[in-house]
């Protein structure tokens, strides 16, 4: 099941024509020249008003002065802690996709006896290689056995794959809470309440817990991905947890790699109405009053610097503001060059289908909102260069 565009436009459309059944989103603005001026905080820009010179202030200060802002007004406290794992490996199949792939049936359990909930993860490692292998992982929307993902040519790059179906975690419904990871942690209060997204990111952490005891696996190059409302459950994983060594945000929109304070496609007014289990509940605050946002989702990319990030977006894509994520990839480009890499090496908006990769890259593919084979012949050839083969321990 794909998140259809065309659902979303009849709900725009439907607040627009319906004001009287309730809360009203605006229209949303596709017109380039109805931006209006804002203005981004600057990401190497202490609380207390002092620059970031140097890694360790990044490090130390304003990376968890960042996260604080995101956790308070985006999507809420991940708690620390949390209820007990355990992983079971179900099912080992060593004769995969005509004999070139392990498959691994993960069973990943949190808490104990009728209240546990369950993640299944699904593990692809190819056979060939002897050294453990980099992984892409990532939420998938149809349940494992659906995965939409090219396997097959993953896999015969060398690369592993792992992901689990995101609805495990927390179903995608204004009243999944109750159906939850959530329900084993201790009561959430307040507006600063994780919801979904800090759910799947939280599990995300968790299937990296997994992986980091596979020894097929390198867990040290680790690709964390995700398409659309998963890319934004992705970029805040990687933004909370140093381990992931690549983060790609497929397509991730309003609360994931595009600007709020742009007014562009999706608005915080529209994705907080619509989907209201997504964020923290102080997000909805900022609706129509964006500029009064503390953070924006630039300085969210830059909590992966230094390590090598790729945003991608599609031209007919609209709703997830295409400019707006390039310009969100170009505000994260001074933190990565302060902490000594290249960051994104453009300054314009590069022409469709032509993308640009540093230790920062972005592309925006001709047509709509997907995560096409053309995004994944870019994906690869970032890990290609980011991960070259031969640097990973031997399998002992
Ligand atoms: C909707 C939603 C977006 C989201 C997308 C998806 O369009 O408004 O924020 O990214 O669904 O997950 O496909």
């Amino acid at each position: 099941m794909k998140p259809a565009r065309a659902l979303i436009g009849i709900a725009v459309l439907s607040a627009a024509l319906l004001p009287a059944l309730g809360a009203q989103t605006p229209p949303a603005n596709e017109d380039e020249s109805k931006v209006p001026p804002y203005v981004l905080p600057d990401p190497l820009v202490l609380a207390d008003g002092r620059k970031v010179g140097d890694a360790r202030t990044w490090k130390e200060k304003r990376r968890p002065e960042l996260l604080r802002l995101f956790e308070t007004h985006v999507y809420g406290r991940t708690p620390a802690g949390g209820p007990k794992r355990r992983f079971q490996v179900t099912k080992t199949d060593p004769s995969a996709l005509g004999g070139r792939a392990t498959r691994k049936d993960v069973a990943i359990t949190f808490g104990d006896g009728a209240a546990s909930r369950r993640m299944d993860l699904l593990v692809y490692v190819p056979n060939a290689p002897r050294a453990p292998v980099p992984v892409f992982l990532g939420l998938n929307f149809q349940r494992n056995d659906a995965v939409k993902w090219p396997v097959e040519t993953i896999v015969d790059r060398g690369y592993g794959v792992a992901s689990a179906f995101y609805g495990d975690l927390f179903p995608d419904r204004a009243d999944g809470a109750g159906e939850s990871v959530l329900t084993l942690f201790p009561a959430r209060q307040g507006p600063d309440a994780w919801n979904a997204i800090g759910v799947w990111a939280w599990a995300l952490s968790r299937a990296l817990d997994y992986l980091e005891t596979d020894r097929a696996v390198d867990a040290k190059r680790v690709a964390l991905l995700g398409h659309s409302r998963l890319g934004k459950a992705a970029l805040w994983a990687g933004a909370q947890d140093p381990r992931f060594a690549m983060v790609i945000s497929n397509e991730s929109g309003c609360g994931g790699a595009a600007l709020s304070k742009r007014i562009y496609g999706e608005t915080v007014a529209a994705i907080t109405k619509q989907f209201p289990h997504w964020f923290c509940a102080n997000f909805a605050r900022y609706a129509g009053r964006e500029a009064e946002l503390p953070v924006d989702q630039h300085e969210l990319l830059a909590l992966i610097a230094p390590r090598p990030l790729y945003v991608a977006s599609a031209v007919e894509d609209r709703w997830a503001d295409p400019k707006g994520e390039f310009l969100a990839a170009l505000g994260a480009d001074p933190v990565y060059r302060r902490l000594g890499t290249d960051g994104l090496p453009a300054h314009e908006m590069p022409a469709v289908d032509q993308p640009v990769q540093g230790q920062i890259a972005y592309h925006v593919r001709s047509g709509g909102h997907d995560l096409a084979d053309y995004d994944w012949r870019q994906y690869l050839a970032f890990a290609d260069r980011h991960f070259p083969a031969g640097t990973a321990p031997r399998r002992r």
